[in-house]
C-alpha cells in the first residue's frame, strides 16, 4: 500500500474529536445533497478476533455509541466476530447482505480472501469501508492507522532502548503479526526501515493469527537456537504476542529481560511497562479511529458527501484497487514517561485499573497515582 498523505493528517491524530481536524460534524446537516437516508439506519460491524482486546473493548462499544449520536439513538450497529476465521467471516459478511444492512464497516481476518464478499456487498448496493485493515475488493473507503508509522514507531524504540553502543552485530530477534493481516507487512516494513543495518535479525516469525502462544512457542524456539543471553532484543509487533515472548524468555530463565516492544496499550501491555518487563507499546487512539470510521459509515449512508470527502482526504491503493478515500490517524509510542499523558489522559484507563495490586510499587515509584 503507498502512504500518500500520512503527514497531512497527523495533526488529527490524538484528537478524540475530529472537531479539531477541520471534519464537519456527520449529524449536523452539511447542506449537500438531499439525504438519501434518514437516521434509521444499519451498519454492520465485522470484527476479525478476539485474542486482542481491543476489539470488544473498544472498537465495537466506541462505534455503536457514535453511530447512536449522529442518529438521535434511531441508528443501529449489528456486530459479528470471526474469532479469526476467514470462512466464519466470509459468512458473517454474507448474511448482512442478506438482511440488507445499510453500510458495512468490514475489519477483514485475510484481506484477500475477503474480496469476493465485497463485491456481493457492492453488487447488492451495500457501501463497505474498510476498517482498521485494507480489505481487498471494491471498497468505499479506508480508514485506519498509519501503519508504516507504527512500525516506524516500535522499531526505533527498539534502537533507543538498546543504547548508544548498539551494533550491527547484536542479535534480535523479530516476531510478526498475522501474513493474511496487510497491517503486519506494514509494521515490518516499517520497522525494517529503522532496523536493517543497525542490529543483526538472527530470527524472524510471522505470527499465525497474532496468538500469544504461538509467538511464545517460535521464541522457545529462537531461545534453543540463538541462545538467551545473546538476544539483545525482540520485535515483537503487539502487546498479546510480547506477552507470549517474555513467557519464552523467563521460562528459559532469562533475569534480565532485553528490552522488548508491543503496540495497542492492551492494559496488561502497559502493566508490564510499568513493571519494567515490556520497554514499549504503541498508542493507537481507538476513539479517534473508531469514531471517524462511525461518522464516514453515517454520512455515507446519508448521502453526505461534503462530510464524506472531509473524512477520507487521504488516498491509498491495496492490492486490487487504486485510489481509495481515506484517512489514516498518527501513533505515539507508549513508555514508561508518558503513561499520563496517553491512555490516562485519553480516558482509557484509570490510574487505579493499570495499578492494581501487583503494580503498586512500580507504580509509586514512577510517581503514577
Ligand atoms: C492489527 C491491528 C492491531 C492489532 C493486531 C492484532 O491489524 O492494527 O491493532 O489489533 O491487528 O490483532
Amino acid at each position: 500500500m503507498r502512504r500518500r498523505t500520512a503527514i497531512s493528517v497527523a495533526t488529527c491524530s490524538l484528537a478524540l474529536s475530529l472537531a479539531g481536524c477541520g471534519v464537519l460534524d456527520a449529524s449536523s446537516d452539511g447542506g449537500d445533497a438531499t439525504p438519501t437516508k434518514g437516521n434509521d439506519i444499519t451498519v454492520g460491524l465485522l470484527l476479525p478476533e478476539t485474542a486482542n482486546t481491543r476489539y470488544d473493548k473498544f472498537d465495537h462499544p466506541i462505534i455503536r455509541s457514535k453511530v447512536a449520536q449522529l442518529t438521535e439513538n434511531r441508528g443501529k450497529v449489528v456486530y459479528a466476530n470471526a474469532e479469526a476465521s476467514a470462512s466464519k467471516q466470509a459468512q458473517q459478511l454474507q448474511k448482512m447482505v442478506d438482511d440488507q444492512v445499510d453500510v458495512i464497516l468490514l475489519d477483514a481476518v485475510d484481506s484477500h480472501a475477503i474480496a469476493d464478499g465485497v463485491e456481493k456487498a457492492k453488487d447488492a448496493g451495500i457501501p463497505v469501508i474498510a476498517y482498521d485493515r485494507l480489505a481487498e475488493g471494491p471498497i468505499d473507503a479506508y480508514i485506519s492507522f498509519d501503519n508504516e508509522l507504527v512500525g516506524e514507531v516500535q522499531g526505533r524504540s527498539l534502537l533507543d532502548a538498546m543504547g548508544p553502543d548498539v551494533d550491527s552485530s547484536d542479535k534480535i530477534v523479530m516476531m510478526n503479526g498475522s501474513p493474511t493481516d496487510p497491517n503486519a507487512k506494514q509494521f515490518k516494513a516499517g520497522a525494517l526501515s529503522e532496523l536493517n543495518g543497525k542490529v543483526r535479525i538472527a530470527k524472524t516469525y510471522d505470527t499465525k493469527d497474532w496468538k500469544p502462544e504461538n509467538a511464545e512457542a517460535n521464541m522457545a524456539k529462537a531461545i534453543a537456537e540463538i541462545g538467551a543471553s545473546n538476544i539483545a532484543g525482540v520485535y515483537s509487533a503487539n502487546d498479546g504476542m510480547a506477552g507470549g515472548v517474555i513467557k519464552a524468555l523467563e521460562a528459559a530463565g532469562v533475569t534480565k529481560l532485553p528490552p522488548v516492544t508491543g503496540q495497542d496499550a492492551e492494559l496488561a501491555g502497559v502493566q508490564r511497562i510499568v513493571s519494567g518487563e515490556q520497554y514499549m507499546s504503541v498508542y493507537k487512539s481507538y476513539p479517534a479511529e473508531a469514531e471517524a470510521a462511525a461518522e464516514m459509515a453515517v454520512a455515507k449512508v446519508q448521502g453526505k458527501d461534503i462530510q464524506f470527502d472531509a473524512l477520507t482526504r487521504d488516498r491509498v491503493d491495496s492490492p486490487s484497487h487504486q485510489d481509495i478515500p481515506a484517512q489514516l490517524v498518527s501513533v505515539v509510542a507508549l513508555t514508561r514517561d508518558n503513561i499520563k499523558q496517553t491512555v490516562v489522559a485519553d480516558g482509557i484507563y484509570k490510574v487505579s485499573e493499570i495499578c492494581a495490586a501487583p503494580y503498586k510499587a512500580a507504580c509509586a515509584e514512577l510517581g503514577l497515582k
